[in-house]
């Protein structure tokens, strides 16, 4: 059984407000992209990994992930799925992990495999949600209090069997979604979940960016 890592790249990265694409952002001289990458075939349970770039910057992935296959990603995240899943078919199972998630340690990757492998159709890494939630409404005013004990925070990589990531692809042509297993379920599929880990935190804002930044110094 062979598993195939698509890995989008192809976000601005506007929140966080440099003025490079944000795959392509350095933290200790190695550009999220590289890390990403680089993770997911330290982990051992990829065979080949596809990442998802905008058009002006093939050249430059090409030159820092020699290893992986670059291809141009679209406008919306799902997009850039798309094209990566088209670039790469023939495998069994399919991860989908953002670029976004530079630190995210090999144990975790592993989980994500081990659950496809045990029979999984869909898996998700995920977290408790610590923070007390709530739901409000346009002007801010509280409606309800969420149960917190019902609520994860979700990460990556997903991993999906290449035909139920396919088939909610297909499902939903044009659909966005923040994450693959959002169309999985929509389709109807049945998602499972594995233990995810602080260190796959999603660096969104500059604010991100300093705490892994002061990660990446403290494992030097
Ligand atoms: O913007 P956000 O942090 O939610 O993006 C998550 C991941 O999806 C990032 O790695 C980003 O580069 C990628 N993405 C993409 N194509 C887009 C938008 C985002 O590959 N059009």
């Amino acid at each position: 059984m062979t598993v195939v890592a698509l890995v989008p790249a192809a976000g601005q990265g506007t929140r966080l407000g440099l003025n490079i694409p944000k795959a392509f952002v350095t933290l200790k001289d190695r550009s999220l992209l590289e890390r990403a990458v680089d993770g997911l075939f330290t982990s051992g349970a990829v065979d080949e990994v596809v990442v998802m770039v905008p058009a002006d910057m093939i050249e430059r992935a090409r030159e820092l992930v020699p290893r992986a296959r670059v291809v141009v990603g679209g406008a919306e995240r799902t997009d850039s799925v798309r094209a990566g899943l088209a670039a790469a078919p023939g495998h069994d199972h399919v991860l989908v992990h953002d670029a976004a998630r530079p630190l995210t340690p090999a144990p975790m990757i592993v989980r994500v495999v081990d659950a496809l492998r045990a029979g999984a159709s869909a898996v998700i890494p995920v977290l408790p949600v610590a923070d007390t939630v709530k739901r409000v409404d346009a002007d801010g005013a509280v409606l309800a209090t969420v149960d917190r004990a019902d609520l994860r925070a979700v990460q990556t990589p997903q991993g999906f069997t290449a035909e139920a990531l396919h088939a909610a692809y297909a499902a939903a042509p044009g659909a966005l979604a923040t994450d693959d297993a959002g169309l999985v379920e929509r389709a109807g599929g049945t998602v499972a979940t594995v233990a995810g880990d602080p260190l796959a935190m999603k660096i969104t804002t500059a604010f991100d960016l300093r705490i892994a930044q002061v990660l990446v110094e403290e494992s030097a």
